[in-house]
């Protein structure tokens, strides 16, 4: 096989984590026998900057004929004026809906061996293995109207909570899928006692629900939610929810992990296609250093083995080798420790299997 896989490094710490990611996908393809050939592409702010838009039609069309697309972060201070026409995040949001990769796969695992740098007790962090499932193309998001109106020298703004029937149907479909093969539990959050879409979503998760009768399905406020990932995180197996939930309660649960530069995402839509990308963000405080963690790139990529190279054992080889780095107390900064992203990035390579053969 030879796959083809755009690299959008973006903004920030984005290019030096999405060069150790490129890496070891090169050694780990190669191990098993194809080739992967990267196309290397500009998103977000640095896109601006050269093109004056986000994300241009060639390079949407590079990502839409691709196996697979891996996204660094975009976004900086220098792209924040709020006025502005465009932004860095608009191309993201473009790429997710042109991909249709409507269902955001993020998992929350916490490695024991970091239980002790999250600010919660190690002891409510056992047995904590979360895959939340965040709805990527609807939503506030994306949901018309959306603007600014002028109108007698004041000003009004407008965002739509927008869902249809069949957005909500095949996510909720996804999350007791996968639900199976994990603890046989879905927590729905939504918003029922104050949205009509919320309503609509609950009504739906019970319908598809029927179709499961093996997997329990639990209903919960989003405020409830919020409290509970950090009262009782382990109570957690999927959660599934809408895209500006999703988007709020992954950040909180990245606590749980110790530190955002850990956590992966896979987007998927219909098909093998998918968006994979850590789920912080660009990192302008410490861009251009080479000490952000390539570990949230480095399972981002494992899970696009998975998912859309179809390399299952290569993604639980890549896997493997995170969490023995991390076991054998390999750290970058955020995790309390003085390696260089290059460094943590070497380190995971030679426990690779045959890593011990690259020369590292
Ligand atoms: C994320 C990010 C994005 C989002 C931003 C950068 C637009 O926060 O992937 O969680 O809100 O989806
Ligand atoms: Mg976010």
């Amino acid at each position: 096989m030879q796959y083809k896989v755009v690299l959008l490094p973006g903004d920030g710490i984005g290019p030096e984590i999405i060069g150790e990611t490129a890496r070891l996908l090169q050694v780990v393809v190669a191990q098993a026998g194809h080739a992967i050939l990267f196309d290397e592409r500009l998103i977000g702010g640095c896109s601006i900057d050269r093109y004056g838009e986000p994300l241009t039609d060639e390079t949407l069309a590079d990502c839409l004929s691709a196996d697979a697309v891996l996204l660094g972060a975009v976004g900086g201070p220098k792209w924040d004026d709020p006025t502005a026409k465009v932004r860095p995040e608009q191309g993201l949001l473009r790429l997710r809906k042109e991909m249709q990769v409507f269902a955001n796969l993020r998992p929350v695992v916490v490695h024991p061996a970091l239980a002790h740098i999250s600010p919660l007790k190690p002891e409510k962090l056992v047995g904590v293995d979360i895959l939340v499932l965040r709805e990527l193309t609807g939503g506030l998001y994306f949901g018309q109207p959306k603007g600014v109106i002028r109108n007698n020298g004041s000003l009004r703004a407008v965002d739509t909570l927008e869902y249809a029937d069949y957005e909500i149907r095949r996510i909720l479909h996804l999350a007791f899928q996968l639900a199976r093969g994990r603890r046989f539990k879905v927590t729905s959050v939504d918003k029922a006692n104050v949205l009509e879409s919320s309503r609509l979503w609950r009504q739906i998760a019970s319908e598809v629900s029927r179709d499961y009768p093996d997997v329990t399905l639990e209903h919960m406020l989003v405020d409830t939610a919020s409290m509970r990932l950090i009262a009782d995180p382990a109570s957690f197996d999927v959660l599934v929810t809408e895209n500006m939930f999703g988007d709020i309660l992954t950040d909180e649960a990245s606590v749980l992990a110790g530190s955002m530069g850990m956590l992966p995402s896979a987007s998927l839509g219909e098909g093998r296609r998918g968006l994979y990308e850590p789920i912080h963000g660009s990192a302008p405080d410490i861009a251009g250093q080479g000490v952000a963690n390539p570990i949230g790139a480095m399972l981002s990529a494992a899970l696009m083995l998975r998912y859309s190279l179809n390399l299952p054992d290569q993604a639980a080889g890549v896997e493997r080798a995170v969490n023995q780095a991390i076991t054998e107390g390999c750290r970058t900064r955020d995790l309390g420790g003085n390696l260089s992203t290059q460094q943590l990035a070497d380190e995971i390579l030679y426990r690779l299997p045959g890593g011990h053969f690259l020369g590292l």
